[in-house]
Parts: structure tokens; C-alpha cells; sequence
């Protein structure tokens, strides 16, 4: 049986077989083809935070699946009361099939997983976001944009960068992260992501200049400044970030037909302009759309493994 907790756990080939059952998934939705691969089986979904592209996905894909989802938010269950996440995990796996967890700390979905007996999926934690690049790399596959990619990452140091990191660093790919001094990425998994990128032979660069980061780039990506939990740094946090805009001047620095990433919400006129939002929206609400059919293939995966 296998998690899906970050991207580390998985290798390149099984990163890709991921995304390969995704986009037939895909395929068979568009042609009216449900099969139905998880029939009679049951997703919990714990959500310690807020989602709307999660939650639709995760819980329409298990429907189109033939399963049910369950949406459990902390509020409501006894985990944010205080009962214990490994009473917790034992409760739910002996019912559920599967168990996705949007929470705060990784270590909680790292302790929920060693006591469940069925696969946990990372639905976002403080240090990644690892469904979100299933989507993202995706898209690059369709678009055609996924050979030779060099990605510019431009903003906060979070768990979307941490996960660009590590995909980076499996699939070998360029990266380079331009954040303000003092929000740069964590280091110790800054230092994992690079040791991965020595054997993939990927190039992970991080800097201050979102010019330098953006210069010549096929992919350019960006995030909220202010992610979950940290909404009373919001103000200190515009102002810092000031010059982090994406904008038309900046991706005019790209390279010609560039792709933007935002794994939304988008926050214009502060991580993104308006205008330069709206000129690549087609491929940023295809990457939200791909969250659906990467999750059914991830689920649809997992099962397979056990
Ligand atoms: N991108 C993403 O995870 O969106 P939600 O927070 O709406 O789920
Ligand atoms: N970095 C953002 C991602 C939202 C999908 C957050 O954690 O709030």
C-alpha cells in the first residue's frame, strides 16, 4: 500500500504513470466514458482549511469513480476537539477506502498515515501541495510545454514552491525561485530537492531578482502571498512583495508563448496583474479542471497498489 504525502516518496517513471492514466481518464470523461474504478469505495476528506478546487474535485471525481466522499471538516469531527490523530486514523481506515487531509502541519498527515490502513493523500500542508503539480505537470503535458522546461517561480517560499521543487528535482527539469529576503523556501527541504537534483541532473536555483528567475523561462508560475494561516501578515506582506507582481513587463522577459501556472485562488493586482491573469487564463482553468481528472488517476493508482 502506498501514500501519497510529497512528491519525494514517488519516482519519475511512477510520477508519469500517474499523469499518463490521468490523461485517458480524461479522454474517457470527454467521450461520456465513466468507468467505474473505485465502485462501492469511500474517500474521507478532512479539511483543516478552506478549498474549493479541492474539495469539488476530490469529491466529484470519486462520484464519476463509482465511490462515495465524505467531507469531514475539523469542526465537525472530534479531531479538532482533541481526540487523537492515531485514534483518528484507525477509526476512519477501518471504514473508509482512502483518506485525503487538507491540515497544517505535515508531521499530522505523516502521523495519520502510520496508523491508517488505507492509502492518505496530501490535499495540502504547510510545506506542499503535491495534487496541485500532478495538475500542473499535466498541463504542460498537454499543452505541449513539458519537454525542456525552465520554470520561474516568482513569490512567497511556500508549499506550492516546495513541490515545484520537488518535481523539479525528480522529472530534471530547471527551476528557478525568485523570492523577497526572508521568505525564501525552506532549506532543509531546499537541501533534499537538491540532492534529488544531482541524480536527475535538475537545476534549482533560488534568488531575489524575479527578473533574473523569469529571464528566457518557458513555464512562469506564481502563488498567493499570503497562504492559509498567515492572514495576519497580509499587510506587512504587500508591502514586502511589492515588485513580485506578474505582469505583462515581466513576462515579456520570458520566453515567446510562455505558459502561466497559478494553482489559484489568484489575488490580482497583487501576485498577478489583472491583465496578464486574463491573457492566460485558458491555461490556468485547464490546470484548475486538471485537478479533477489527476486526482481520479492518482486515486485510481493507489489502488492499484494495494
Ligand atoms: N489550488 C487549490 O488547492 O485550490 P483550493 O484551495 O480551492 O482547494
Ligand atoms: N499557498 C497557498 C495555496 C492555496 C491553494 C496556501 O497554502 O494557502
Amino acid at each position: 500500500m502506498r501514500h501519497f504525502l510529497t512528491l519525494q516518496d514517488f519516482t519519475k517513471e511512477e510520477i508519469l504513470e500517474i499523469i499518463d492514466i490521468s490523461l485517458d481518464i480524461k479522454k474517457n470523461l470527454k467521450s461520456k466514458i465513466y468507468k467505474k474504478e473505485l465502485e462501492n469505495q469511500t474517500l474521507a476528506m478532512i479539511f483543516e482549511k478552506s478549498s474549493t478546487r479541492t474539495r469539488v474535485s476530490f469529491e466529484t471525481g470519486m462520484s464519476q469513480l463509482g465511490g462515495h466522499a465524505l467531507f469531514l471538516s475539523n469542526r465537525d469531527i472530534h479531531l479538532g476537539r482533541g481526540e487523537p490523530i492515531k485514534d483518528t486514523a484507525r477509526v476512519i481506515s477501518s471504514m473508509c477506502d482512502m483518506v485525503m487531509i487538507r491540515t497544517f502541519e505535515q508531521s499530522m498527515i505523516e502521523e495519520f498515515a502510520k496508523f491508517s490502513k488505507v492509502p492518505v493523500i496530501n490535499g495540502l500542508t504547510d510545506s506542499f501541495h503535491p495534487v496541485q503539480l500532478l495538475a500542473d505537470y499535466m498541463t504542460l503535458v498537454e499543452y505541449e510545454s513539458s519537454e525542456d522546461i525552465v520554470c520561474a517561480y516568482i513569490g512567497d517560499g511556500n508549499n506550492m514552491t516546495h513541490s515545484w521543487m520537488i518535481l523539479a528535482a525528480k522529472l530534471g527539469f530547471e527551476l528557478r525561485i525568485a523570492t523577497p529576503k526572508g521568505y525564501e523556501v525552506d532549506e532543509n527541504i531546499l537541501q533534499v530537492a537538491l540532492l534529488l537534483a544531482k541524480e536527475s541532473g535538475a537545476v534549482i536555483k533560488t534568488m531575489h531578482d524575479p527578473c533574473e528567475a523569469v529571464k528566457g523561462a518557458s513555464v512562469v508560475t506564481t502563488d498567493t502571498w499570503t497562504s492559509m494561516g498567515k492572514e495576519e501578515e497580509k499587510e506587512d506582506r504587500i508591502n514586502i512583495f511589492k515588485g513580485f507582481m506578474v505582469n505583462d513587463k515581466m513576462m515579456l522577459l520570458a520566453k515567446k508563448d510562455a505558459k502561466l501556472l497559478h494553482c489559484l485562488p489568484a489575488y490580482r493586482g497583487l501576485e498577478v496583474s489583472e491583465k496578464t491573469f486574463e491573457e492566460h487564463s485558458k491555461i490556468i482553468f485547464d490546470e484548475a479542471e486538471n485537478r479533477l481528472h489527476a486526482q481520479k488517476g492518482l486515486m485510481v493508482w493507489l489502488d492499484k497498489q494495494r
